[in-house]
């Protein structure tokens, strides 16, 4: 890859940068997903099959990416999404992300992998919108009691990812050797289980491979938190979600990271969003470089998106500063591209703004 010799333009700037700066093992753990990573690449490509269609001579002197997401007034409809292990990328790790979040006025949902509490974590970054992503352990105490402490924190929504009942083999990991460092904190997983293994070997026991929609009642019953079920790709589990308490809906394939030869995450979301039919907000992550890839899943129906891969890069090259400036550079993409979409705000882009 070409070295970056100039002021860093965009994602794919970051991305490069980031992977000058840290460790091979580290960067393949970002950048990489399960088996051949079809997934990984079709969730990049797919915004590239859906062109734009603007509308002219619309009044956009006053353009605003300001959306609301579950009832939380945010500066744009893209939220940073949980990822692991971010004191690997950087050594000020989750707070440094969160921070960024605040700074740019937008979601950051905290990784049940992460080396904070929520408590620590609303020490570090009070004025972030906090959500808390649950991988949902055997330790169902230990599960109860870090909910709670996420809701008398000030967490306000808990995203409970079901695409992980075991780790998909990620092939990268497995070749440049990744694992994790023995002195990584992990402080929201059980010390009554054992650590995860390393990621390209599986996830341990972090996550209850037997769980099913029915115990959902369980977590709703334990928590007055809006719940968002984050790893949705057909619109019968869209329905299981709605029907068992859902506020939120994520359509995701863990950015090609589970199961290879799933459909894109923007190819599943028409599915999802005509099965949902507005009784619960929809959400979208899985390739998102550009702010004009907000706008087609806008157009495709999606409230707001999650960005990892691209919050990382940017953390990884500069710590706060570089997540702050990638979310800031995604935030003047989206507002730029609404304005020359004919779109003065988000709510104003429909399916006639793309042909797909
Ligand atoms: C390095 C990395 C770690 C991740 N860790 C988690 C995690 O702990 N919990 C989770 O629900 N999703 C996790 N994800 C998935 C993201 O939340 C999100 O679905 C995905 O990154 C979206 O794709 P994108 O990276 O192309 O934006 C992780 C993704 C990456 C790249």
């Amino acid at each position: 890859m070409e070295p970056v010799d100039h002021e860093p333009l965009n994602v794919h700037d970051y991305e490069r940068l980031a992977e000058e700066r840290v460790d091979a093992g580290v960067f393949g753990y970002i950048a990489g997903g399960a088996g051949d990573e079809h997934t990984l690449r079709a969730n990049v490509d797919a915004f590239r099959r859906v062109a734009l269609r603007p509308r002219m001579l619309v009044d956009v002197s006053a353009v605003s990416a300001r959306t609301t997401v579950l009832g939380h007034d945010v500066s744009m409809p893209l939220l940073v999404a949980p990822t692991a292990y971010q004191r690997l990328m950087h050594r000020d790790g989750e707070g440094a992300t969160a921070r960024a979040a605040a700074a740019t006025g937008t979601v950051f949902c905290q990784s049940s992998l992460s080396s904070l509490r929520p408590a620590e974590l609303a020490v570090e970054a009070p004025e972030a919108i906090r959500w808390l992503q649950l991988y949902w352990s055997r330790d169902r105490p230990f599960v109860a009691d870090v909910v709670a402490e996420a809701e008398e924190c000030g967490a306000t929504a808990i995203v409970l990812t079901v695409d992980v009942p075991f780790a998909g083999r990620r092939e990268r990991d497995l070749r440049l050797a990744f694992t994790l460092p023995e002195d990584l904190p992990l402080p929201n997983l059980s010390p009554n289980l054992d650590r995860p293994l390393d990621p390209g070997a599986g996830l341990g026991p972090i996550h209850d491979e037997a769980l099913t929609w029915r115990d959902l009642e369980w977590l709703t019953s334990r928590t007055a938190l809006p719940l968002v079920v984050k790893g949705v790709l057909t619109a019968e589990d869209a329905i299981l979600a709605c029907e068992h308490g859902a506020a939120g809906i994520v359509v995701s394939n863990h950015g090609g990271r589970q199961l290879d030869g799933v459909p894109a995450s923007l190819d599943s979301l028409p599915e999802v969003v005509e099965a949902v039919a507005e009784r619960c907000e929809i959400l979208l992550d899985g390739g998102i470089r550009r702010g004009v890839d907000v706008l087609v899943a806008l157009a495709l129906g999606a409230r707001a998106v999650l960005a990892g891969r691209a919050v990382l890069y940017g953390l990884a090259a500069d710590g706060e500063a570089g997540a702050t400036r990638v979310l800031e550079l995604l935030r003047d993409e989206i507002e730029l591209g609404l304005a020359l979409l004919g779109c003065p705000t988000p709510a104003d882009v429909t399916p006639a703004h793309v042909i797909a």
